[in-house]
């Protein structure tokens, strides 16, 4: 597995690639990693004959300074989770590379990052946009692939790639799960041993709620159960638990093809998002 770091190693690595008549697969990361990043490499080569990840912890896209601090780096472990999942390639961007010094340039993508998360992190998807953008255009890979556990920055992604004409195709892997039911995520490590034992009522409550929504029950009364049991089951501020339209991510009040149950909740100190989709 090739690790590269300036831009000019990754361009030569990606020629090598490409030369060779591969497709090349890109799979955006910020470390820290987990099965369900993983699982996002194993459908990478499906897809194409080369994987390439990356890892960078992107400054841009932290709306609160410490959280940016305290975010988890462990770059040996993720190398070698990497290396025996079979990628091809590991590119860690420099900071420096990546932002210049003056650095002046923002993606942002209106409507579809307006609400939600973008209500509750201001810039927070300026910096997913800004940062995902920079590495498509630099990698320029076939297909890249994202998780639907992040289901508003995959609809993001998807906008900003085609507005900018970008040729790479965007490709959404399911939320991996533990066997709980609990969405994968490096901040479950960040639970109490209690906390963990409740943070699946947040799935179980939204599956609740979609199978409610799939069978003709009133939106509204379904989302109001679902916040009640979550409540009842202690968690803490509902930054936004709705049933949305699954590209514009705009409100839906009644059952449509496409719709998705989002959510937002604090555990104790620690905020948990998810989503489902309503068949
Ligand atoms: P990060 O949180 O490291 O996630 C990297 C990718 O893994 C994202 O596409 C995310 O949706 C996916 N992922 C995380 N947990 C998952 C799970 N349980 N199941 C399936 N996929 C999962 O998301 C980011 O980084 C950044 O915003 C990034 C896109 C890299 C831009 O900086």
């Amino acid at each position: 597995m090739q690790i590269v770091r300036e831009s000019m190693a990754l361009r030569n690595a990606l020629d090598a690639m490409r030369s060779g008549g591969e497709r090349i697969a890109l799979v955006p990361t910020m470390g820290a990693l987990h099965d369900g990043h993983l699982a996002l490499v194993e459908r990478a080569k499906e897809l194409a004959g080369r994987v390439v990840a990356t890892i960078f912890v992107n400054p841009l896209q932290f709306n609160d300074p410490a959280d940016l601090e305290r975010y988890p780096r462990q770059e040996e472990a993720d190398l070698e989770k990497l290396r025996e999942a079979g990628c091809d390639a590991v590119w860690l961007p420099l900071a420096d590379e990546m932002y210049p010094d003056g650095f002046a340039t923002t993606v942002s993508v209106k409507g579809v990052s307006d609400r939600w998360e973008g209500a509750h992190r201001p810039g927070h998807f300026d910096g997913v946009a800004t940062v995902v953008a920079k590495l498509l255009i630099a990698a320029m890979p076939d297909v890249a692939v994202f998780g639907e556990k992040d289901f508003q920055q995959l609809a993001v992604i998807r906008r900003l790639t085609r507005d900018l004409g970008l040729r790479t195709e965007i490709v959404g892997h399911e939320t991996v799960r533990e066997v709980d039911g609990l969405a994968m995520s490096s901040r479950n490590a960040l639970l109490s041993a209690e906390e963990r034992e409740r943070a699946p009522r947040l799935h179980e409550a939204l599956a609740k709620a979609a199978g409610e929504i799939a069978d003709g029950g009133s939106v509204e009364g379904a989302l109001s159960a679902a916040k009640k049991t979550i409540a009842e089951t202690g968690f803490g501020r509902v930054d936004y638990l709705a049933y949305v339209d699954g590209a514009t991510l705009d409100p839906l009040d009644k059952h449509r093809e496409g719709g998705r149950l989002i959510a937002a909740a604090f555990l104790g100190k620690v905020r948990l998002i998810d989503n489902l989709r309503v068949d």
